[in-house]
């Protein structure tokens, strides 16, 4: 059973040719309109979110078939159990992408599933948004290999996704970071990607962007604790703590006038990227945005077309 995890389950070849069949999908959609005709893909909501849940339910129904949104709250999924529960939603639908609050869901769910299980986004991972940043790379520079991306800001769930995808499709990965969100550690599953030739670490940020073609960053905050008060105190330390790490127009500047700079969203303009960062010439957060659904258009078909 093909599920999609971490990314990890899958070689750069294959992620490569996800973004290639997302970019030819994108350029010709009339092609793969009947492609994922009667199919159907049941999407479990433990968190909120406006791309994910977007992205997979437009880009099934351009595909010929049909997306069930579910918020986890009214499903009996906490009182059935996960992996009876899951085994009952495969025995509808021809795939199940879960957004759930551990990563440890999606492993109960996968024992049961008969279908694929995709991560809609985890704590240590966020491999349908990994799949648009190296598509949204490709398209804006074509090609990967060689490329230069730096990851700035907070080490997480999405620089884990994302350094796998850039190594192991040829891009060079440097995470330039002065701490790493401890609920995204994954030592076990990290330890191949950070011995890859084309991973590095250097948290001194102004040396690690010269010459860089992406800065990417993210939020310093995950979504759930965002507005909780428990987490005030650590939100705030944060903002002080990772201001210098900022992606925004002086570290453009140093970084030089092929830099780009790219963020999943939502953004928090002030804190992790600044204005130009976000809406600059040079940004493609929104196309980033946009590729989600391409992405994942390509991966559906790779996991549930007809071969
Ligand atoms: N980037 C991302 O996953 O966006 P949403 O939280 O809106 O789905």
């Amino acid at each position: 059973m093909n599920h999609v995890l971490y990314l990890k389950e899958y070689d750069g070849k294959w992620i490569e040719s996800v973004v290639d069949l997302a970019l030819d999908i994108k350029k010709h959609p009339s092609k793969y309109t009947e492609t994922l005709k009667h199919k159907t893909l049941a999407m479990i909501f433990q968190k909120t979110s406006t791309r994910t849940r977007l992205s997979f339910e437009t880009g099934m129904t351009k595909l010929g078939g049909h997306a069930i949104y579910i918020d986890w709250r009214t499903t009996q999924l906490a009182m059935g159990g996960v992996q009876d529960e899951a085994k009952v939603i495969s025995s509808y639908d021809d795939a199940i992408m879960v957004r759930p609050l551990k990563h440890a869901t999606l492993v109960e769910m996968v024992k049961g599933s008969k279908v694929p299980v995709i991560n809609g986004l985890c704590e240590k991972y966020h491999p349908c948004q990994a799949l648009a940043d190296v598509m949204t790379i490709k398209e804006k520079l074509g090609k990967l290999k060689g490329v230069k991306v730096v990851y700035t800001g907070i080490g997480n769930n999405v620089s884990n996704s994302l350094s796998y995808a850039c190594v192991t499709t040829g891009a060079d990965f440097t995470l330039s970071v002065p701490e790493v969100d401890p609920d995204s550690i994954d030592e076990e599953k990290m330890k191949k990607v950070r011995s890859h030739k084309n991973y590095h670490e250097n948290p001194k940020l102004e040396e690690a962007v010269k010459g860089a073609d992406v800065i990417y960053t993210d939020t310093w905050v995950n979504m759930e604790f965002f507005s909780d008060p428990k987490f005030a105190s650590e939100k705030e330390r944060r903002e002080k703590a990772f201001l210098p790490y900022q992606l925004n127009k002086k570290l453009m500047e140093i970084a030089g006038p092929q830099a780009h700079s790219m963020h999943d969203m939502p953004a928090h303009i002030g804190y992790e990227i600044d204005e130009f960062g976000l809406r600059g010439p040079r940004s493609l957060a929104f196309t980033q945005a946009e590729n989600r659904m391409w992405a994942q258009m390509a991966l559906l078909i790779k996991l549930i077309g007809e071969k």
